[in-house]
């Protein structure tokens, strides 16, 4: 079989690309190794930046996001038992939307298949060949049966446990953090509207939430923790010592789903292979603290897809040579904002009374300078797209 663009992964970089590039008029197939009823309840990351949200509004992909996504103008800092907001609208005048990833994931499959896409679910050893002229997608389908599909091009949107990084030696910048989060969806009303960024002596600790019925909350967490050794009493006692505040209540409800994920920052150069183009997980992974994991995987394939669309309708290359390039300049951005945020909240398990100071000085410069409180406005909102 053949098809312009062979796409690897159903995560929300391969599923809007695959999108996007059949509103330009360009065929895909997407391979996902996962069933549809897992990759859309995977509990992952929750914060749409303000591009994101305009993109998703741009390409049809919205309406249930402006109906049940929850529109948040400001985030809040607290330290030392005391809450400094970081007022989005007034520094930046735009914000954030608070919707989960499953959610954005069930819309986009909603919208491929509305559209006749073809999505290929529960497939197995995936292989690249031909990447410099003539690509070859060979794979297993879910009835067993091996196949090859024949392609223009391949987009590696396989995440950072994939395969199709692994078909070229890409220079990798990697670094690992001597913590974990973990996180739990609960069924427990909200107390505040807004994210509270907490740093405790204790560790560090987030308050999101879903809907106004559920809340997620995260624990930093030793990188090497047994779930086991968290029962969900000791976790609410975490959370009620780490975000105690004035005037805060922590309300506990039934634990849906809890889970410990590994903190690190990874990035991959070229993001491009010949006719293989990575994007989102599979070129680069962010320390969570910043929220940009999913925003970046999605300003990847609007680049992707406009590249690709130049390169396949009109055969012009000026895109897809640039791409790589393009797509680095916003993801060490990120890559930076987001080992800031993580240094500054979380608390080293060897860190000293200077790197404590160091990090109360920041905080304390963060939420009282307009400019250093715009800055992170700026990069937590999203930069614009170049
Ligand atoms: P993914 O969503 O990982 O999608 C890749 C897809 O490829 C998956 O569906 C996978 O099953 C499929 N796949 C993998 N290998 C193969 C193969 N060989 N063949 C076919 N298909 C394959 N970010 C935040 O901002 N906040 C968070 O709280 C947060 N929590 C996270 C928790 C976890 C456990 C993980 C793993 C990530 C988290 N992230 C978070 C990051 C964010 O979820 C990712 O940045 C985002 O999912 C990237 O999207 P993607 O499409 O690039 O990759
Ligand atoms: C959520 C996750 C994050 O990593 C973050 O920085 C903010 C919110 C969330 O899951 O809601």
């Amino acid at each position: 079989m053949r098809t312009q663009v062979g796409i690897v992964g159903a995560g929300p970089a391969g599923l809007l690309l695959s999108h996007l590039l059949a509103r330009a008029g360009i065929e895909s197939v997407v391979l996902e190794a996962r069933s549809r009823e897992y990759v859309q309840q995977r509990v992952r990351a929750g914060v749409l930046e303000h591009p994101t949200v305009e993109l998703l509004r741009e390409v049809g992909l919205a309406d249930r996001l402006d109906r049940e996504g929850m529109a948040h103008q400001g985030i809040s800092l607290r330290f030392e038992g005391v809450d400094h907001r970081i007022d989005f609208a007034d520094l930046v005048g735009r914000g954030i939307t608070v919707y989960g990833q499953q959610e954005v994931v069930k819309d986009l499959i909603a919208a491929r298949f509305a559209d006749g896409g073809d999505l290929r679910f529960e497939v197995s050893d995936v292989a690249l060949d031909g990447l410099a002229d003539a690509p070859v997608i060979s794979y297993t389908d879910s009835g067993g049966q091996r196949r090859e599909l024949r392609c223009d091009a391949v987009a590696g949107c396989d995440g950072f446990h994939g395969i199709s990084r692994g078909a070229y030696a890409p220079a990798v910048f990697d670094r690992e953090y001597p913590y974990a989060w973990l996180g739990i969806l609960a069924k427990a009303a909200p107390t505040q509207h807004e994210l509270a960024y907490s740093h405790h002596r204790n560790g560090f600790a987030l308050y999101s939430m879903r809907s106004p019925e559920i809340t997620r909350l995260y624990l930093q967490v030793p990188p090497d923790t047994d779930i086991a050794d968290w029962p969900d009493t000791r976790i609410w006692d975490e959370l009620a010592i780490r975000h105690a505040a004035e005037g805060f209540t922590l309300n506990e409800g039934p634990v849906l789903e809890k889970g410990v994920t590994g903190i690190r920052s990874f990035v991959a150069e070229p993001m491009r292979h010949g006719r293989l183009f990575l994007a989102g997980d599979a070129a680069h992974i962010v320390p969570p603290t910043g929220a940009k994991g999913m925003n970046l995987a999605i300003a990847d394939v609007r680049v992707l897809a406009e590249a690709l669309t130049a390169y396949l309708t009109r055969g012009e290359e000026s895109g897809v040579d640039a791409y790589s390039d393009t797509c680095l300049r916003r993801v060490w951005r990120a890559e930076h904002f987001s080992w800031w945020m993580t240094s500054m909240l979380h608390v080293a398990p060897d860190g000293d009374a200077f790197t404590r100071r160091l990090q109360l000085s920041q905080l304390h410069y963060t939420v009282s300078s307009r400019a250093a409180a715009t800055s992170l406005a700026e990069n937590y909102t999203g930069l614009p797209y170049a």
